[in-house]
């Protein structure tokens, strides 16, 4: 298959990156950064999280975030919701677009959200219809797309049907995640293969955790299948709670180095994204997790 001649690429750092960092950072720095990824050029920054602060306490101040944060034309900056109350947290706080999230196995859901993968389904169905009815955008997830730290290996077709089912209640991308960062090219080839039997490539984004340090091998074999979005981290930001060893998202700056290289175009300053990877890790004072984004700073 021919590779993709644009990509976009989808910043989760500010979201998925942060809700796994030991502290919670002030709301100056998280506005700083999400508006410096904009101003690099990514389409769509996920800035944060409705989700009880009991739970997730990283995330507790996106109400105020979403109704601080100067917006660029042009740019999503969708936050996850669990449910109904996070749903109308997020109307009131002014966001226009949302990323609902289910699992691809009951021993990650419980411990995610408490509830088996059935039952989340009951939840996450009403949640996504009511957003479309109030006119937002729904991007959903699925965790644990080809492993899971509980229950073990996760067959295909079962995230083949509760990706169309996503698509089916409203959604209008579906955001395949190895959430553990465990999967090698040839597995994701073959999920690949399998959810698109039932739902469009074009319709597919791929959500790489780095563990095991395959994000961008399996991004390659992606692109190869037809995928053309990507999720991200900035300075691979993040880790997992309920996965335990888990690293954060890929490196959006070493996917910006494959994808420049393959001279797939992105629009967006892989520069400007290394100076908000080197700026945020400082402010977090933990080493720079993307490799890319450290050779462009010394590099100048
Ligand atoms: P629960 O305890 O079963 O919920 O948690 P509940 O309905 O019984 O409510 C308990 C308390 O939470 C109540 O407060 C609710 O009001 C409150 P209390 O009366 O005890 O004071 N509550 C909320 N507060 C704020 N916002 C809300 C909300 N909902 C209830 N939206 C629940 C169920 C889903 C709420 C909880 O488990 C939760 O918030 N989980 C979120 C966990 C999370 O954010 N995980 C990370 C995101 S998923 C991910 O990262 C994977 C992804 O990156 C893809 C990949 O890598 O695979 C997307
Ligand atoms: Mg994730």
């Amino acid at each position: 298959m021919i590779r993709p001649a644009r990509v976009k690429v989808v910043e989760v750092g500010p979201r998925d990156g942060l809700q796994n960092e030991a502290q919670a950072l002030p709301i100056e720095i998280k506005l700083r950064l999400v508006e410096d990824l904009a101003e690099a050029g990514l389409a769509v920054v996920e800035a944060g999280s409705f989700v009880s602060p009991r739970w997730v306490p990283q995330m507790a101040a996106s109400a105020e975030l979403y109704q601080r944060l100067r917006r660029r034309p042009g740019t999503a900056y969708p936050a996850l919701v669990p449910n109904d109350k996070g749903l109308e947290a997020a109307l009131e706080a002014g966001v226009a677009e949302v990323a609902v999230f289910i699992a691809a196995s009951d021993g990650f859901s419980q411990k995610n959200i408490a509830c088996s993968v059935a039952d989340s389904l009951t939840r996450v169905g009403p949640v996504i219809r009511r957003a479309r009815e109030r006119g937002l955008l729904v991007r959903g997830y699925v965790s644990c797309v080809v492993a899971c730290p509980y229950d073990g290996a996760t067959d295909p077709a079962r995230v083949a049907d509760l990706s169309a089912w996503l698509m089916d209640q409203g959604c209008y991308e579906v955001s395949l995640g190895d959430t553990i960062g465990i999967a090698t090219a040839d597995q994701v080839r073959r999920l690949i293969g399998a959810v698109a039997q039932k739902i469009p490539r074009e319709d597919l984004a791929l959500h790489f955790h780095d563990t095991y340090g395959q994000g961008v091998a399996n991004i390659l074999a992606s692109l190869e299948e037809g995928v053309a979005v990507f999720d991200s981290s900035v300075a691979g930001l993040g880790g997992c709670p309920y996965a335990r060893g888990a690293t954060g998202n890929v490196a959006t700056e070493d996917v910006l180095h494959l994808l420049h290289g393959l001279g797939i175009e992105t629009g967006v300053d892989a520069l400007k994204v290394a100076r908000a990877g080197g700026w945020i890790s400082e402010r977090l004072n933990r080493p720079n997790g993307s490799r890319a984004g450290r050779a462009l700073l010394a590099a100048g």
